[in-house]
């Protein structure tokens, strides 16, 4: 989905909250899916179980934020651009659904394409984190982001071949 690196550059207070944003953002996009595809309870229901996910995600941001203690970690300057990139894509894919809905199909393909930009963001996020468990928090959600993209793969499939 086309997140580049730049040449901003971001603290890692800065980089963790566009994180928590952007989990928050994604929440929000699949609590919309669940409500415009409530005639179909089966997909409403794993865009709520998505939404909650990315909600818990965020909430481990903020936790993450929280647990923050070695303050030389701040020093660290790590590319914000990336991050940055990230929100952007979530919140014009939230901005586009509202303005025109899209089909099922069109949804769920929107949102694997997210997801798999979001684990690669994720991972390639990782490395820069010192403290191990910054680091393997990014490596938890790109695992929760592979996951999102094989379940919805899977209803995506499924749908297809019944449409
Ligand atoms: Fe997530
Ligand atoms: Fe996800």
């Amino acid at each position: 989905m086309g997140i580049d690196a730049g040449k901003n550059s971001a603290d890692i207070v800065k980089v963790l909250e566009l994180c928590r944003d952007v989990e928050a953002a994604s929440a929000e996009l699949y609590k919309y899916f669940a409500e415009i595809y409530s005639d179909h309870p089966e997909l409403a229901a794993l865009w709520r179980k998505t939404a909650k996910e990315e909600e818990d995600h965020a909430k481990q941001f903020v936790l993450a934020l929280k647990m923050r203690r070695e303050p030389f970690i701040d020093a660290i300057v790590i590319d914000g651009s990336k991050a940055e990139n990230a929100l952007k894509i979530v919140r014009s894919l939230n901005d586009m659904a509202r303005k025109s809905p899209p089909g099922m199909l069109e949804a769920l393909r929107a949102a694997i394409k997210l997801e798999k930009g979001l684990a690669d963001f994720h991972m390639s996020t990782a490395v820069h984190f010192v403290q191990e468990n910054q680091k393997q928090l990014f490596l938890a959600l790109m695992k929760a982001d592979n996951e999102h993209v094989e379940a919805l793969e899977k209803f995506y499939q499924r749908l297809f071949v019944t449409d």
